[in-house]
């Protein structure tokens, strides 16, 4: 940690300050408003600070934390301990927007009461508000009891990463009559057994389309197409950090892999060059000190420090 990092402080967002905080009844309001709504990703501070004061509504800490920042091949590998970690650091850093909390592969694809102990350690001990499932009809119950424990739900059908084997790959779904049919009937399950909005990922945009219309609750879209309630993306995506080509529904808003690879490519030049630190970003002695030990007789360990070359080896 460096000794000059300190943070600005940021108004909170309180009733009376200005800045209302972002609910479960604001993103619904939002949808019978015909609002849009903007939800990112974030897994840290910086990010999830930086995406709240930007004002997106609902910021999820993804599984895709463990493909985007942890450099796993899929988000298969992701425990509850990683998600809980990175979901109290966004907590830490949001004020405005609805934390939302991605259960990992694993975690509730078992029993019931565990899926709920799971679920309600997001809450509990890192802040989230709600919580994301992947899956539809198959879901119903669970999203029932953890709706019995206070847990709000947020459900995920179409492409649903962590159904990659099953899947066969990250392919679009509902291409066909029966899976358009099938994943409206999902939506309708979700939202019968109390998901409070529905993530949609890779569907064609008249499904996508269709879903917003059968239900009452929001959709929020991610390679959905235009006709969703609001819209999703990883935020490594969003701003080139992915070291992957982008997808076809990602639209790059920043090159930031450009922009850090430029920063520390100078940084390396300038210690190469020992032009970094200058002497305005060096700290001094008081003039007190310096004059006293100038006026010390000379003792080895005081002399300058001269700088040797290192010999070549032969
Ligand atoms: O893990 C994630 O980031 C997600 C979004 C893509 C919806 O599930």
């Amino acid at each position: 940690m460096s000794v000059t990092t300190s943070r600005q402080p940021r108004p909170s967002a309180q009733p009376g300050s200005g800045t209302p905080k972002v609910t479960v009844q604001t993103i619904q309001q939002k949808k019978r408003d015909r609002s849009p709504i903007a939800c990112l990703t974030a897994y840290d501070y910086p990010t999830a600070r930086l995406t709240d004061e930007a004002g997106v509504d609902l910021i999820l800490v993804g599984d895709s934390l463990g493909m985007v920042v942890l450099g796993y091949e899929s988000t298969l590998p992701v425990t509850m301990e990683e998600m809980l970690h990175h979901t109290r650091a966004v907590r830490r850093a949001v004020r405005r927007a609805m934390v939302v909390a991605d259960m990992p592969y694993g975690s509730y694809h078992g029993r019931v009461d565990e899926a709920v102990a799971n679920a309600t350690r997001f809450l509990k001990e890192a802040g989230a508000e709600a919580v994301k499932i992947e899956g539809g009809a198959n879901r119903s119950k669970l999203v029932r009891a953890l709706c019995d424990a206070e847990v709000p739900v947020l459900g995920h059908i179409g492409l649903t990463p962590q159904s990659l084997h099953k899947m066969g790959g990250y392919k679009v779904q509902g291409k066909t009559v029966a899976a358009f049919d099938a994943l409206i009937d999902d939506a309708r399950a979700l939202e019968a057994a109390g998901c409070f909005a529905i993530v949609l990922e890779g569907v064609p945009s008249a499904l996508a389309a269709s879903v917003t219309n059968e239900v009452a609750i929001p959709t929020i879209g991610i390679g959905a197409g235009a006709e969703c309630d609001g819209q999703i993306l990883v935020f490594h995506d969003l701003v080139n950090l992915t070291f992957a080509p982008a997808a076809k529904f990602v639209r790059r808003y920043a090159d930031a892999a450009q922009l850090f690879r430029d920063a520390i490519t100078r940084y390396c030049e300038d210690v190469a060059q020992r032009s970094f630190p200058a002497d305005a970003e060096s700290y001094h002695l008081p003039t007190e000190t310096a004059a006293l030990l100038a006026s010390r007789p000379a003792a080895a360990h005081a002399k300058p420090r001269t700088l040797r070359a290192i010999p070549k080896k032969a």
